[in-house]
């Protein structure tokens, strides 16, 4: 069974300077509420109760978020404020929350392997990278879990993009299965150059993978970028035998690039009760505004 999560946090987050210089872009709010809870909330959503930060120095305030805060809770609670009273109490019970320190910015491979003493190697367990935020409420975690656990294989998560934007990306090779949505990875090229990957398939972040990997990421030489790569490991993994892909069929933003997380705010504020119809008011007439005045110029 798969219980553990990791979430590797140690990133400087300089796609998004200057805010990042103080703050976490993990804690960066979608709406009102950090990136990083949507993470959560989505592990607590799969099953999975128990989650690892990989965090550096300058970021505790993270693992805050997750932890109670009694002083705030008592102002609400004699203020009356239920309902303000609940949102601060549930971050704080969506998982139990632990944290380890990469202590130097190895890579993405060297940021997992530093989960190796907390999920140990005999266990399997579910990554997902901050920056890459799924439509909340989606089952397609409890997909790969299930999918782990039907296998054996590592799981990954796969998704068509534009043949201009694969050297930002792992891209994956694959094999049709006679499941839907379903492939055998047999190749993976952590951000190769446009003319050198092997499709326009590529490995959004979320993994689940056996223990087993803790031993090869800890053989695994600096590839890309001179970081430590989980693309790398894997790949080794499925020369031996076929690793599985998903294809997602949920939306994805990437929280971490400027314009995803605009977008993210946007699309989830206008769904909300109370925040949607008068947003979508304001776009409408801002739009219009927009585009008369362009046609004026
Ligand atoms: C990481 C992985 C890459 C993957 C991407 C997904 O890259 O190394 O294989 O496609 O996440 O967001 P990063 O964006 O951290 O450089």
């Amino acid at each position: 069974m798969v219980r553990k999560a990791v979430l590797p946090a140690a990133g400087l987050g300089t796609r998004f300077l200057p805010v990042t210089k103080s703050v976490p872009k993990e804690l960066l709010p979608v709406v009102d509420t950090p990136a990083i809870e949507y993470i959560v909330a989505e592990c607590a959503h799969a099953g999975l109760d128990d989650v690892l930060f990989v965090t550096a120095a300058g970021k505790s305030s993270m693992e805050d978020h997750f932890d109670r805060r009694l002083d705030l809770e008592a102002a609400l609670e004699a203020k009356g404020k239920g309902d303000e009273l609940e949102l601060v109490r549930s971050s704080a019970e969506l998982a139990n929350v632990h944290s380890v320190r990469q202590g130097e910015a190895l890579g993405l491979g060297h940021a997992i392997g530093m989960a190796r003493a907390h999920v140990g190697d005999d266990e399997s367990f579910a990554v997902l990278l901050g920056d890459d935020m799924l439509e909340p409420g989606s089952d397609f975690l409890a997909r790969m879990i299930e999918a782990h656990e039907r296998t054996g294989r590592p799981v990954i998560a796969l998704m068509e993009v534009p043949e201009d934007q694969v050297h930002l990306y792992g891209v994956a090779e694959v094999e049709a299965t006679d499941r839907e949505g379903e492939f055998r990875v047999t190749r993976m090229v952590e951000k190769p150059p446009r003319e050198e990957a092997p499709s326009t398939l590529i490995m959004v972040g979320r993994y689940v993978l056996p223990g087993s990997i803790f031993a090869i990421l800890e053989e695994t030489p600096p590839g890309r970028g001179g970081e430590i790569q989980v693309t790398d490991a894997l790949e080794r993994m499925a020369a031996e035998e076929p690793i599985i892909g998903l294809k997602l069929d949920v939306p994805r933003y990437d929280t971490g690039d400027k314009l995803g997380y605009l977008q993210a705010n946007i699309e989830l504020a206008t769904r909300r009760d109370d925040l949607g119809p008068p947003l979508l008011e304001w776009l409408r007439s801002f739009l219009a505004e927009h585009d008369e005045a362009q046609g004026r110029s």
